[in-house]
């Protein structure tokens, strides 16, 4: 069995890489194993304790919040409570920004994350996730400091999920691609499972809600027809897989290929997925393992957002996949 190396070993020796880098950004990435530790536990005796169903309340989203959206967001803060590296958390569960008191001088980090992913699955015992997104603040270069925080995609710093299944795995990117950790529920830590991920250009599977098929604009359902169609020599039929949770289905399309996608519907055109904790960070890490991130028009991480909660029709996978969803967008197919 190889070595094993730990998050924090990995991290150090992507630093040593990197002159640039500083000890800032693993403290990030600590926090965030801490907190993914401490959801997998929540998740793992749910049933036995009073934290399953709905709080009863209605986040930003206009979503009922579940008793464990709420606790799994109380963790990601608390965790960064005493953090000196990062200033601003933006949160799914939370309508406004978060300043940290013991970064607010220092920290030059803002974290937006879902503490959450896939609330739907909770309790059906189905796959969840935690989405994150880093980005660094340079509030010298504008006017607000919401402004700060609206950037784009191509900006992040690093990105990356938890995926809480049968086993807890933590995937990243800081730009130098994209990096798989397994945790050892025996020692608590995070080990290294597989390194410089890299995606089929095409897959065959497909992973989406055909239960908004009817309300899909006329290209999306024409492409969704194509996949289901017989011909050996372009794979399909393509297969359908479909959790209900974005990180799980993303997770099987980057190491199987695909695509995955939540289009905008005819009366909802910017779609149910949110830019900047959701679209942004999945997009950053599936374009370092070869794929594409794409509205269906435009690339996920050129958008110029313009709210913190902005939603966005999500198509993300294999790179021929996804263009040629694109294609069919744009009456080329
Ligand atoms: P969240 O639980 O953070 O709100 O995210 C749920 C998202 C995503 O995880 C999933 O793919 C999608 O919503 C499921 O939506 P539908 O139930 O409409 O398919
Ligand atoms: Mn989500
Ligand atoms: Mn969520």
């Amino acid at each position: 069995m190889a070595e094993a190396i730990s998050l924090t070993r990995h991290i150090l020796q992507q630093q040593r890489l990197h002159a640039q880098a500083t000890g800032e950004f693993s403290a990030i990435m600590a926090q965030i194993a801490l907190a993914g530790k401490m959801i997998a536990r929540d998740l793992s005796h749910a049933g036995l304790i009073d934290i399953l169903g709905s709080t009863g309340e209605v986040n930003v989203q206009g979503e009922e919040v579940q008793k464990l959206d709420q606790k799994a967001n109380e963790t990601f803060v608390k965790v960064f409570e005493y953090s000196p590296v990062v200033k601003t958390l933006i949160s799914e569960e939370m309508e406004e920004p978060v300043t940290i008191a013991h970064a607010e001088r220092t920290g030059k980090y803002a974290l937006f994350f879902d503490p959450l992913d896939g609330s739907s699955n909770i309790d059906v015992n189905a796959p969840l996730g935690s989405i994150f997104s880093i980005h660094r603040l340079d509030e010298r270069e504008v006017s607000t400091p919401q402004a700060a925080l609206l950037k784009r995609g191509s900006e992040q710093v690093a990105a990356g999920y938890l995926l809480y299944g049968a086993s807890t795995v933590l995937v990243y990117t800081c730009g130098d691609g994209v990096h798989q950790f397994t945790l050892d529920p025996g020692i608590g830590e995070f080990l290294l499972s597989a390194t410089k991920l890299q995606m089929p250009a095409r897959g065959k599977i497909y992973s989406t809600n055909e239960g908004n098929r009817q309300k899909w604009l006329e290209p999306v359902q024409r492409f969704v027809n194509y996949l289901q169609e017989t011909d050996a020599a372009t794979g399909r039929p393509y297969s359908s897989r479909y959790t209900g949770c974005l990180v799980a289905d993303v997770h099987r399309i980057l190491l199987k290929g695909g695509l995955y996608l939540y289009p905008g519907e005819v009366k909802k055109p910017e779609g149910k997925l949110r830019l900047m904790y959701e679209a942004a960070p999945l997009s950053f890490v599936v374009e370092q393992a070869g794929g594409l991130g794409s509205t269906g028009v435009e690339r996920i991480n050129t958008i110029q957002p313009k709210a913190p909660h902005q939603r966005v029709p999500l198509v993300i996978g294999s790179r021929d996949d996804v263009t040629l969803l694109e294609q069919f967008m744009k009456g080329a197919v």
